[in-house]
């Protein structure tokens, strides 16, 4: 990749899924070429953040990395739209043979999703723009969120969430309910 950048035939280079020492060793080749590491891809959103206990979030701030966060809305599940609508999982593929959409596991983020919601109530935004918010704020500039979509309105929708800021204490709120997921 750094040939690729030496030649000019890319701008910048990212990576994907790599941990805390692969950034590092990624970071420190590139750094002798005097390249920077623009950035790691990794999934990242209220109901997984385990990047924040396993080292990369910390590496990717100390190396100034940007986080790319991939699922930012868990795949949908931060809508609560399959918990208020358990029907909805019988055609979403894949997904449903996921933990996180079993019962168990959506009983388990009840309590985020609930907050989430009276969030995006007090707010006059949707659950989705919440989540985003969060997600792209907490962190100072470190995160960025590449939510998917399968409807054009989804991607209208998550755009909005650039259009408001979370206050503080909100912040707090959604940090301290999504804790267990770290
Ligand atoms: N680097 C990697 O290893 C890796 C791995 C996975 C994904 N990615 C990338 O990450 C990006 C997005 O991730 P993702 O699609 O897995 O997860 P996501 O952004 O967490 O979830 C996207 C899904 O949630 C639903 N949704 C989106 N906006 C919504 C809204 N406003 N209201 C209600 N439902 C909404 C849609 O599915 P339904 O309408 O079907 O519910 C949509 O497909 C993609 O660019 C993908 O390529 C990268």
């Amino acid at each position: 990749m750094a040939e690729l950048m030496e030649r000019k035939l890319i701008k910048s280079i990212g990576v994907s899924n790599f941990s805390a020492q692969q950034m590092k060793n990624a970071w420190e080749t590139l750094d002798k070429k005097g390249i920077p590491l623009a950035s790691n891809q990794v999934q990242y959103n209220l109901l997984n953040r385990k990047i924040e206990s396993n080292g990369v979030m910390e590496m990717a701030k100390k190396l100034g990395i940007t986080i790319i966060a991939y699922s930012p809305l868990a795949q949908g599940l931060v809508t609560g739209k399959f918990h208020d609508k358990p029907e909805l999982l019988a055609n979403i593929g894949f997904r449903k043979y996921r933990a996180q959409f079993k019962p168990k596991g959506l009983e388990k983020s009840k309590p985020l999703i609930i907050l989430i919601q009276e969030l995006a109530h007090n707010y006059s935004v949707t659950p989705s723009q919440i989540a985003l918010n969060w997600l792209i704020n907490f962190h100072g500039d470190t995160v960025i969120a590449i939510p998917g979509a399968t409807k054009e309105t989804h991607a209208k929708e998550n755009t909005g969430a650039m259009s408001f800021r979370l206050s503080d204490t909100d912040m707090a709120r959604l940090d301290k309910e999504s804790e267990i997921f770290k």
